[in-house]
């Protein structure tokens, strides 16, 4: 029986759950994005373009073409509450409701549903309204501290002290905000993503990955929204006890357990983004969706059918049994425009030389008569699959370092070497 399903979002995520989903002949694919994503467009059976939280206009779409279930990328449409009105309209999603996002999209709301429920892995932390207030604190708290606006910043809001700024500089930045802040201990450790399929009572999840925010080689300059990431055969990490990944494993099913009792269910894609400190996984944050571009590296590996898997979701009936991944290592690079994340070099054209064996996701690029240009974000990801991470690695740089035109990616990531250097850490703070 065809299954119509409309993917929401157009970025490298979203292609990548699109190519996912099209893996079913049974299926067909419906998108709505705000700009044309090439690598979605040939997938999909009817593109409409409007921005993501244009929710009538969403609504009247999925409606139109007979959807029976919508897969909601980004984090912005959840905030604006699509899931509440294309499920009023019939149509179940994958993606919470806008109530139960909040576990992303409200900084202070997720902590504070941790600490209500004794939930393992809070890091100690308070949340002012008055920005003098939060300076004061800030002033007199003699540590470092992690300085996070309450609301959605795409990953790019947070500064930490003894990282990115002083004391006086954390003043000022909470001045800046103006309003709502959480203010929490700075944690020391390495960080790992934990992304897990959820229908709202039961949890199964994806292999171990480690991202790179920092859009340098060497784990300097800017935050961005993720420069790539890798995950290993064995679904693990090697800084990643099995005791610290049943701890950060139970972390999610008790906040799942949580948003049950309080009567807002998390059904969805939710997303652990985890400190491994010498006291174990602290929680950084919760998504409320998958990481991009860690979406890419477990997406690539799924061996099980990813609509049979969306059916099972919103069905309440998934189990482990619905869910296999390759034991393949998987090393995933993004191309960026130079100059990003602060001066992006939108509008040039880029050329993609010899993929080899990579597979090649399409994110921020507009395609114009057969040319790819940059855009203002992140541009294409290239995920190399191996036996070994050294394997995999080689396939997404040589795929990666074809790419010709005004754009760079990390060369680093994936490598022995920076491996090596996450463990030497790990060792050192513990
Ligand atoms: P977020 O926007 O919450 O993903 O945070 C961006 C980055 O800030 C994270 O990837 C971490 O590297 C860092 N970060 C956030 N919270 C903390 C914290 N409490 N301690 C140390 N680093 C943090
Ligand atoms: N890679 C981090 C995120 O998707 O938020």
């Amino acid at each position: 029986m065809v299954m119509k399903l409309l993917v929401v979002g157009g970025g490298g995520r979203e292609h990548a759950i699109t190519r996912a989903l099209s893996c079913n002949s049974d299926v067909k694919l419906f998108s709505v994005m705000a700009r044309e994503n090439p690598g979605i467009a040939r997938l999909a059976e009817r593109v409409f373009l409007t921005d993501e939280t244009d929710l009538p206009g969403i609504v009247r779409f999925a409606m139109a073409n007979g959807i029976d279930v919508a897969v909601i990328g980004p984090e912005a449409p959840l905030e604006a509450g699509v899931v509440d009105h294309l499920e009023a309209a019939g149509i179940p999603c994958v993606g919470p409701t806008r109530a139960a996002a909040r576990i992303e999209t409200d900084k202070a709301f997720c902590r504070r549903l941790m600490e209500r429920h004794g939930i393992a892995g809070c890091p100690e932390y308070r949340v002012f309204q008055d920005p003098e207030e939060a300076g004061r604190f800030i002033e007199a708290y003699g540590g470092d501290l992690a300085v996070k606006p309450i609301g959605l910043t795409g990953g790019k809001g947070v500064r930490i002290m003894g990282e990115h700024v002083d004391v006086a500089g954390a003043v000022g930045y909470v001045r800046e905000i103006g309003g709502d802040v959480v203010l929490e201990e700075r944690l020391i450790g390495e960080e790992f993503t934990l992304q897990a399929f959820v229908d709202g009572k039961h949890l199964v999840p994806m292999p171990l990955v480690q991202d790179h925010k920092r859009a340098y080689e060497g784990d300097v300059g800017p935050n961005t929204g993720g420069m790539g990431s890798y995950s290993l055969s064995d679904h693990m990490l090697p800084f990643v006890t099995r005791r610290d990944y049943e701890e950060a494993l139970r972390i999610m099913e008790d906040t799942v357990a949580a948003m049950r009792d309080e009567g807002t269910p998390y059904r969805g894609i939710l997303y652990g983004q985890f400190m491994n400190t010498r006291d174990g996984p602290k929680v950084i944050e919760f998504n409320a969706r998958f990481g991009d571009p860690e979406a890419m590296n477990v997406l690539s590996i799924l061996e099980s059918d990813l609509a049979g898997i969306v059916r099972h979701i919103v069905e309440g009936d998934l189990s482990p049994a619905h869910v296999r991944f390759a034991h393949k290592a998987t090393v995933c690079k993004y191309i960026v425009p130079e100059g990003y994340p602060d001066a992006p070099m939108a509008g040039e054209p880029l050329a993609p030389g010899d993929c080899g064996d990579a597979l090649l996701y399409y994110a921020n690029v507009e395609e114009r008569d057969g040319v790819l240009y940059t855009r203002t974000s992140r541009t294409l990801a290239f995920v190399g699959r191996g036996e070994t991470l050294e394997e995999a690695e080689a396939i997404a740089e040589r795929a990666a370092s074809s790419v010709t035109g005004r754009v760079f990616h990390r060369r680093d990531i994936g490598t022995q070497e920076v491996l090596e250097r996450r463990c030497r850490h790990m060792k050192e703070v513990s």
